[in-house]
């Protein structure tokens, strides 16, 4: 079902001469969130029950992103030949869990679970372009080409779904909105976070939330281009109902490269002075 392998890939193109150190950290970061698809799909499963369509989808799903786990803790493996990818996604794994034991989705609707999944993979599939446009390692540029386009046919799979829950529930339009919106906001939360603690620092550091997502989003936003974010907001605005290609979306994807560009320099700001004395104490 898969449309893709992990030992497709190119794996002896790896070229250390490429590597941009700036993102090795993050590719370990992104291999621990992606491999924890499985218990989302456990997730997914109760709150669809009785619905096999989705239940095979989601099963699915959860095989390719674990897929997308292993390829990128793989290729972490190989950029930083001290890491461990089982051993920092044990200690995700051991802290950091998604409450499975829903009967009902926590976005208060199967049509807003839906929506929920869209935001996801709306950012997935823009992130991992991003990085294949921007990193000049062959290996790292093929697994992200690769992941980034299973992304965007997870997004059409959960939209499609959600299209036909919407037929049933109809869910008004700020309803979707707001579902929307507060995924979109929970990408600073503890799940990236954590597991770029897991990742990156030893494990007698203590978690940090800020320092953390400072580690992550300061080096993630750094790679965006206004034309990922623009595709982006299409996808955003399809998944609520709305016009992808409008002027109101071309609006809306203005403000949002305006939000992201200052995000990013303000954890970049909190980057530099969290390196600053180590530095200190280097010189
Ligand atoms: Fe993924
Ligand atoms: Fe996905």
């Amino acid at each position: 079902m898969k449309h893709w392998r992990v030992e497709q890939v190119s794996w002896d193109r790896f070229d250390p001469s490429k590597v941009d150190p700036e993102i090795v950290p993050l590719v370990k970061a992104a291999a621990m969130v992606e491999r924890n698809g499985d218990d989302y799909a456990i997730y997914l499963k109760r709150v669809f029950r009785g619905d096999p369509d989705f239940h095979l989808a989601a099963e699915n799903w959860a095989l390719e992103e674990v897929q997308h786990g292993d390829a990128l803790g793989r290729w972490g493996e190989i950029a930083d030949p001290g890491w461990n990818y089982a051993e920092a996604f044990a200690r995700y794994r051991a802290g950091y869990k998604i409450d499975i034991n829903a009967d009902a989705s926590i976005r208060g609707s199967r049509t807003g679970e839906l929506i929920a999944r869209c935001m996801v993979e709306t950012g997935t599939s823009s992130y991992y372009t991003a990085l294949a446009e921007a990193t000049e390692e062959p290996v790292l540029k093929e697994v992200c080409r690769l992941i980034a386009a299973d992304e965007y046919r997870h997004f059409k799979l959960f939209y499609d779904h959600m299209k036909r829950y919407l037929a049933r529930e109809d869910l008004s339009f700020l309803q979707r909105l707001k579902v929307a919106a507060g995924r979109i906001g929970e990408s600073e939360d503890d799940e990236l976070a954590f597991a770029f603690h897991c990742s990156n620092e030893d494990p007698s550091t203590p978690y940090s939330h800020d320092r953390c997502i400072a580690g992550y989003m300061g080096r993630a936003m750094n790679f965006y281009r206004f034309r990922h974010i623009e595709r982006g907001m299409g996808m955003v605005f399809k998944s609520v109902g709305l016009e992808p290609r409008g002027r109101l979306s071309a609006l809306a994807a203005r403000g949002a490269w305006r939000l992201l560009c200052w995000r990013r320099d303000r954890f970049r700001a909190a980057l530099l002075q969290e390196a600053a004395p180590a530095l200190a104490q280097a010189a």
